[in-house]
């Protein structure tokens, strides 16, 4: 098998997404999103996601077959997020999933919805550079890894201790009233904004003492701050300069972040980061990271948009690794795990 055609299927939480991946090129790439539903709620509720992926599952999927011009019985194997996510989301997607591979005699692959999100980026860089660091920024997760082969060996360098960075700028664009997710709100503001205007703390620059590396993060204590900023001002009827807050929350997340990697890949001798997550679309992080990466002689490698946030070719684009590597499916009573490591 020369270049593996793999359909990958993601349903963790709000998308229900499904594409092909031949090789290292995307044949289709097809989401649907229930975070209209959920905006009102000020966060995803899992019920309402859960009944999304169900209504959803079967157009997505032949959608994505269809604008691939293939069958089910043209792809290779089939490749679905395992975890970690919703419970409810990751068994929709998965029960679908294992009923497709069962129907269709195709092996199966859960896979690790994280990992997935810095596997996409071969779809636009090309395979991994050999023991490279990766930077995952999403909703959920904030991690530096260090990838040493993205389908046998991923160690973890640095993790988040409380929030991660794109749960800090949920949280404070609730506070400045915008709908849920307030991530890309605050960036659209952050461009308009001063990033000195408000003093910001950075959170754990040092590593938290005690710790043998230093490249764990923090930012519920940069939430905190800028929170009782707001409600400062706010008590004393004062009025909040919206763009100049979000500049600068969006100008401390950027530079703790493209620190703490940089740091880690002198540290490993790494001379790429890979980049993924939701919050990777963030424009204030892309920039930090393509400047201190010029200044250390470190290529960043930061996917396009539309591959940042949840899809199902991260999830395809992990699957044709894991058959390329010769990794056995899983087997057919593979569970979901919500808290996937
Ligand atoms: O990876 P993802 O799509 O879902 C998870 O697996 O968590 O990440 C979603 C997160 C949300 O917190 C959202 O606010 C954030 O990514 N996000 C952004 C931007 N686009 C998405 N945060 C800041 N700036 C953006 N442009
Ligand atoms: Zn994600």
């Amino acid at each position: 098998m020369t270049e593996p055609i793999v359909l990958g299927i993601e349903s963790t939480c709000d998308e229900t997404a499904a594409a092909i991946v031949r090789g290292r090129e995307l044949l289709s790439n097809v989401v649907a999103s229930s975070m209209d539903e959920h905006a009102r709620y000020g966060g995803v509720i899992p019920e309402i996601a859960s009944r999304a992926h169900a209504q959803s599952f079967v157009p997505v999927v032949s959608k994505a077959l269809a604008d691939a011009h293939m069958e089910l019985a043209d792809v290779d194997a089939i490749a679905v997020s395992a975890g970690p996510g919703l419970a409810g989301c990751l068994a929709v997607g998965v029960s679908g999933a294992k009923s497709l591979a069962w129907a269709a005699g195709k092996p199966l692959y859960g896979i690790n919805h994280v990992i997935g999100h810095i596997a996409v980026t071969q779809l636009q860089f090309g395979d991994f550079p050999k023991d490279t660091l990766a930077l995952i920024v999403s909703g959920g997760h904030t991690s530096l890894l260090h990838v040493g082969d993205v389908a046998k060996q991923i160690d973890v360098v640095g993790t988040t201790l409380d929030d991660a960075a794109g749960e800090c700028f949920d949280k404070v664009a609730r506070l400045l009233g915008f709908p849920y997710p307030g991530g890309p709100h605050i960036d659209r503001h952050a461009q308009q904004g001063d990033p000195t205007a408000i003093k910001v703390p950075q959170g754990l620059t040092q590593g938290r003492a005690g710790r043998e590396h230093p490249y764990d993060f923090s930012f519920s204590g940069v939430k905190t701050a800028v929170a009782r900023w707001i409600e400062e001002r706010q008590d004393v009827g004062l009025e909040i300069p919206v763009d100049d807050v979000c500049a600068s929350l969006a100008d401390s997340v950027a530079s703790v972040l493209a620190r703490k990697a940089m740091l880690g890949c002198e540290q490993y001798g790494s001379k790429s980061l890979i980049v993924g997550g939701g919050f990777s679309a963030n424009s204030q992080l892309r920039a930090k990271l393509l400047e201190e990466g010029e200044r250390c002689g470190v290529e960043v490698r930061i996917p396009q948009i539309k591959l940042c946030t949840d899809n199902g070719a991260m999830v395809a684009m992990l699957g044709v690794n894991l058959v390329e590597a010769g990794v056995a499916p899983s087997a057919p009573d593979f569970p979901i795990d919500s808290a996937m490591p």
